[in-house]
């Protein structure tokens, strides 16, 4: 899907296309520069980590395995509280393994500061984060982020494996949801 076909329910397009892909090759080449000679354990984190994941996985040019987590915050909807669900886990053990989490955003931070946490408490050698997107406004606690696409503001953005009530995952850009779509 693209922007252009949902027109009237953006009032932005934030980051194209064309300006990820140039994006996650960039971050590609310093991924295969830093993790040269190791065997990489990308860990994709559902759902909205799947186009990604997906897009960087392929334009990596080092092997790489891939699992996945699901994982949801406690409460009702809102992620404040930071106590977080495991819903599905990884298959894979990661003793000694050098970890790079995936993910769509980093919001309040919550979700990933605690799930390095708990990743590294698993014995990985290594664990880090490369994430597309960042809302420097909403954050609760400071994620140290290796591998950061984009800086955005602090708007409902949907697409590119952002959903609102499970829309607009498959559109390809990012862009902010018009408020009469969610109000
Ligand atoms: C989003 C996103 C991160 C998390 C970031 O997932 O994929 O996992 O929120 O928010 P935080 O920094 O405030 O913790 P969401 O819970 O919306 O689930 P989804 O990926 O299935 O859409």
């Amino acid at each position: 899907m693209d922007s252009a076909d949902i027109a009237d329910e953006l009032t932005e397009v934030l980051v194209t296309e064309a300006e990820i892909r140039e994006k996650l090759a960039e971050l590609s080449r310093r991924i295969e520069l830093d993790y040269a000679g190791r065997n990489v354990l990308l860990v994709g984190v559902l759902r909205g980590a799947v186009m990604v994941m997906a897009d960087l996985a392929r334009e990596l040019k080092i092997d790489i395995e891939m699992d996945w987590m699901a994982v949801s915050s406690y409460g009702s909807g809102t992620k404040s509280s930071g106590v977080v669900r495991i819903l599905k886990d990884l298959d894979t053990d990661l003793q000694g393994r050098h970890v790079l989490i995936v993910e769509d955003i980093i919001d309040s931070g919550l979700t990933l500061s605690w799930l390095r946490q708990n990743l590294g408490s698993r014995g990985a050698e290594s664990v880090e984060i490369c994430a597309l997107l960042r809302k420097p406004d909403a954050a609760k606690v400071e994620v140290d982020v290796r591998y950061l696409g984009f800086d955005i503001p602090n708007e409902f953005v949907v697409g590119y494996g952002l959903d609102y009530a499970e829309r607009f995952r498959n559109l390809r850009d990012v862009a902010i949801l018009a408020p009469h779509v969610y109000a």
